[in-house]
């Protein structure tokens, strides 16, 4: 469908700093909707995890550009796949995630990625996580929720999710992984200075800064949890989206 007509197709945009709980909340309210999703942090992380397999240099506009007009990049509910080879657990690893906020302040990086973005918006709707979603990507979004929370806590939180992801490793691997194929889980304090470092890096960028759009509703997620953070979305969803039922 050209991009002209899918303007009257509702997004929800989702935007803040790196563990703010956005990736499990857009996808809670997108599944209670049954509305689409966009990771659209799981396509600068393909782009960073494939540039550095080929020798890439990260700040290389044009070759990035290049390598993104020839990826092919498929998401699913088990995760995602690049050239049809399952890349769910390796994009996760905190280093593909340091790497991701470097080639994500490339102005070549973003403008190459724009369309694919706009292309997840289809009926009835999307959910969109991001940095730029209610800024640049989907500027016209019907509604806007930054996600924000301490650094301390946001560290906390992507440890307890790294943990999770190298025991799931493990079982689905019935305890034989290799260390090539296991995301390395950082110390507390690494992860810590890893996180500020990377916000620093995507609220400073030039392009497409790390900022809530002016007609965002801000969310600090602190002493909240996932479920109370899902019900406060949604009633702010149901205060400017016109939803079925
Ligand atoms: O959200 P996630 O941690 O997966 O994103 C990885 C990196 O990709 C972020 O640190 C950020 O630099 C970049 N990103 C971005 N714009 C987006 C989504 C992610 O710059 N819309």
């Amino acid at each position: 469908m050209p991009l002209a007509t899918r303007t009257d197709i509702p997004v929800i945009a989702i935007d803040g700093p790196s563990g703010a709980g956005k990736g499990t909340v857009a996808a809670a309210v997108a599944d209670r909707l049954g509305w689409h999703l966009l990771d659209s942090g799981a396509l600068y992380r393909v782009i960073a995890l494939v540039a550095s397999r080929q020798g890439l240099d990260q700040r290389d506009g044009p070759a990035l550009a290049n390598l993104i007009g020839g990826l092919d990049v498929a998401f699913s509910p088990a995760g995602v796949t690049v050239g049809g080879v399952d890349e769910t657990l390796a994009i996760r690893d905190d280093a593909v995630g340091g790497a991701a906020s470097i080639v994500a302040a490339i102005p070549e990086v973003r403008n190459a990625l724009l369309a694919t973005q706009r292309r997840f918006r289809d009926h009835p709707g999307l959910v969109a996580d991001g940095r730029d979603m209610g800024t640049v990507v989907f500027p016209d979004a019907a509604a806007k929720v930054f996600l924000t929370a301490s650094a301390e806590s946001r560290a906390q939180r992507r440890l307890l999710q790294l943990r999770d992801m190298q025991r799931l490793n493990e079982n689905r691997a019935g305890g034989r992984v290799s260390r090539r194929s296991q995301p390395v889980v950082p110390e507390f304090d690494a992860l810590l200075r890893e996180l500020e470092a990377r916000d620093a890096r995507d609220r400073e960028r030039t392009v497409s800064p790390l900022v809530p759009a002016p007609d965002a509703h801000t969310v600090d997620t602190t002493a909240m949890t996932i479920d109370e953070v899902v019900s406060t979305v949604m009633a702010h969803v149901a205060k400017h989206v016109p939803l079925d039922g």
